[in-house]
């Protein structure tokens, strides 16, 4: 069985995502059963870094969604609408969603999973968190049984690019903020990472998984890192702190009844474990009973990380469809003979 993608979106991510499709030797084998059969896009003018046949791309984005050829629609383009309105199209015409759209499933992820459920298909967001770090899925499924007190994270690549390097060179804000837009890190409107937005997006995921339930985006405290100066944080290393952008969902009660969800630079002890990650790299710290303390670490953002989620994801999907049995999902088995080796 193949699968047929339409990819919406040929930026930092879907570039990414075509290059990784397009180079499968060496990677999973159901990597080869997926074809690349529409890519959307605003302008086909545009010099790309990736080749694609004339016939596949389009700005059309309506006509990939309506198509009845497409399994899978890879909604990369980011933004509220059309993203909404096309994810819900492609939901209503039976296809399963893979998307790495914080901002869309933070608000409207009520409306896109309801509709997933009752069309019988799958989204699965797991780019939308952390960038390349598997987070959705252990928390989902993993840490299913825990009961959650904490989810503490660094969500924001940019943001700790930028204050990373404030600390380390004393660089400032605006030069480093132009790499990080450079580096493909950035959201389309940076002001989303800046301001502590794209975070606050973030949380409320981790926050509606940990903690089994939706939290309004409205609810979540935010502030971001415009206000932190080089002085801050020069002061804040000789006490012995380091400055982040942390997002922290945390239960306010021992049953959960009550949850504080806020982003804000934050004072960090050099010797949290969160106070040693650096630039581009997130880290959301789990803490639940009985399991104790769980940290993911990873690539926040960039072309390569998000595209390593956005495939796993389409791979989840496609073995899942293919072969519904856990025991025989290729995805569960063992891709290396050696496997005990690291
Ligand atoms: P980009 O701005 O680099 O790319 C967006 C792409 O979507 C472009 O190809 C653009 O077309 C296309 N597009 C946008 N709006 C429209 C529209 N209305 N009609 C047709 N095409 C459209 O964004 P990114 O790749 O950085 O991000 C994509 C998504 O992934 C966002 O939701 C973002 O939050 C998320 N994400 C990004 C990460 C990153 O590191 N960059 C990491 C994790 C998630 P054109 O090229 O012609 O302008
Ligand atoms: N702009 C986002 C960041 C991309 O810097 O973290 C990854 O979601």
């Amino acid at each position: 069985m193949g699968i047929k993608l339409g990819i919406l979106g040929l930026g930092t991510v879907g570039t990414g995502t075509v290059q990784l499709l397009q180079d499968s030797e060496g990677r999973h084998p159901l990597l080869k059963e997926i074809e690349i059969y529409r890519v959307g896009m605003r302008s086909l003018s545009k010099p790309r870094l990736v080749e694609l046949p004339p016939e596949v791309v389009t700005t059309d984005l309506e006509a990939i969604v309506n198509d009845p050829e497409i399994d899978i629609i890879v909604e990369i383009m980011g933004g509220l609408e059309p993203a909404r309105s096309l994810i819900l199209t492609a939901i209503k015409n039976g296809k399963h969603v893979v998307t790495a759209n914080k901002a869309a499933i933070s608000r409207f992820g009520a409306e896109i999973f309801t509709a997933a459920n009752q069309a019988g298909v799958y989204v699965m967001i797991e780019a939308s968190v952390g960038g390349g770090i598997p987070v959705i899925q252990p928390l989902k499924q993993s840490l299913s049984v825990n009961r959650i007190h904490a989810v503490t994270g660094i969500v924001n690549g940019t943001t700790n690019y930028i204050l990373t390097r404030m600390q380390t060179e004393g660089s400032d804000f605006d030069d480093v903020l132009a790499d990080a837009q450079r580096l493909g890190y950035a959201e389309a409107d940076p002001t989303a990472d800046v301001d502590g937005l794209d975070a606050a997006d973030k949380i409320a995921i981790l926050a509606s998984l940990g903690f089994d339930g939706r939290i309004n985006l409205q609810d979540v405290y935010c502030e971001g890192i415009r206000q932190v100066s080089k002085t801050d944080i020069s002061y804040a290393t000789k006490l012995g702190f380091v400055i982040k952008l942390l997002a922290i969902a945390k239960g306010q009660t021992s049953d959960n009844s009550q949850l504080s969800v806020r982003v804000h630079p934050t004072l960090v002890p050099q010797t949290h474990p969160l106070a040693s990650i650096n630039g581009v790299y997130n880290a959301i710290l789990v803490e639940g009973e009985p399991i104790g303390q769980v940290m993911f670490f990873g690539p926040g953002a960039g072309a390569g990380a998000t595209a390593s989620a956005v495939c796993s994801d389409i791979l989840n999907l496609l073995a899942t469809l293919k072969i519904n049995t856990p025991k025989s999902n290729p995805l569960l088995a063992c891709r290396h003979q050696n496997y005990l080796q690291i």
